[in-house]
């Protein structure tokens, strides 16, 4: 398997086999990874020729400095992890200088108002953050896929966004949500869970499983105030926002209008940890 820490020396390895006509998909992740990430690359693996996933804790996507802190840093694992899905997996994992330099600040973007809602207004400059890299990560690898999931779909519209109006020659693939056996979606800071709250925090998708029933006869306000009332009940998990919005714009949905998607989306905090969930209408 091979890792590259130089943005030169991995893109001379990709050029001769782009010369030679071989495809390349493209993961990218901060790392600590889970099934969720292996399913992204086994995605790539069965559609592209080479596969690159890239392991980079992105200072600028973070607003909280404690979470960039005990972010988990994991790359012999996460190396373990990537060889049994395939030995061939090419690794980039830079240092923050390689990709930043000397001033490691975002780059600001207007993705026409994708980044004003839930995640953009919790979590201020986020997304700067996430094109930021993500743009420089494809200048990089030049992939002809992308694979991104579905559990942060936000993220998804935006590199969707950030990929037009910079006109990236990628298409990018929506990847399914992997779940643990109690429905929690799984995510990196899952391991920052004590095993208790590993299992009460099934309570975030099993809600929503619910609200989803609920909203077949209920109005959206109805909706909320019984996702609001669910959590009031758990005084451990604190409900950040629980959102209705349109798929395409996330704008929030006054109501249910038949002729559009909706997808719900939740943000909550449990042991000083944030996590996030959706799920589609
Ligand atoms: P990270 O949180 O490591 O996630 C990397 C990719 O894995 C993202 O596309 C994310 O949506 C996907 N993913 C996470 N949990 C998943 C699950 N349970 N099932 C399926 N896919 C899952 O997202 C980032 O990193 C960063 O913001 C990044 C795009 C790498 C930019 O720094």
């Amino acid at each position: 398997m091979m890792t590259f820490t130089n943005r030169k020396q991995l893109r001379d390895f990709l050029w001769p086999l782009r010369q030679d006509g071989k495809t390349v998909g493209f993961v990218p992740t901060m790392g600590a990874l889970h099934a969720g990430h292996l399913s992204l690359l086994q995605q790539s693996v069965t559609d592209t020729d080479v596969t690159v996933i890239s392991i980079f804790v992105n200072p600028t996507q973070f607003n909280n400095p404690d979470d960039l802190k005990k972010y988990p840093r994991t790359l012999e694992a996460d190396s373990a992890k990537i060889q049994t899905v395939n030995p061939d997996i090419v690794i980039f994992a830079p240092e923050v200088s390689e990709m930043y330099g000397e001033n490691t600040v975002s780059e600001h973007f207007d993705f026409g108002g994708l980044e004003n809602q839930m995640e953009g207004k919790f979590r201020p400059g986020h997304f700067d953050g996430v094109g930021t890299i993500v743009k420089k990560l494809f200048e990089i690898v030049e992939p002809d896929k992308a694979y991104f999931g579905e559990k942060d779909f936000q993220q998804l519209q935006i590199i969707r966004k950030l990929v037009e109006i910079c006109q990236l020659p990628v298409s990018i693939v929506e990847c399914p949500i992997l779940r643990e056996p109690n429905g929690l979606a799984m995510s990196s800071r899952n391991e920052r869970l004590s095993p208790e709250m590993r299992h009460k925090a099934a309570v975030i998708y099993k809600t929503l499983l619910s609200a989803k029933t609920l909203s077949g006869t209920e109005n959206a306000n109805a909706v909320r105030e019984f996702v609001k009332t669910e959590f009031d009940n758990i005084p451990d998990i604190e409900l950040e926002y629980f959102e209705i919005a349109n798929e395409s714009t996330l704008e929030p949905a006054p109501e249910f209008d038949p002729g559009k998607k909706y997808r719900f989306f939740i943000a909550v905090h449990c042991e000083g940890v944030r996590l996030i969930d959706t799920i589609s209408l």
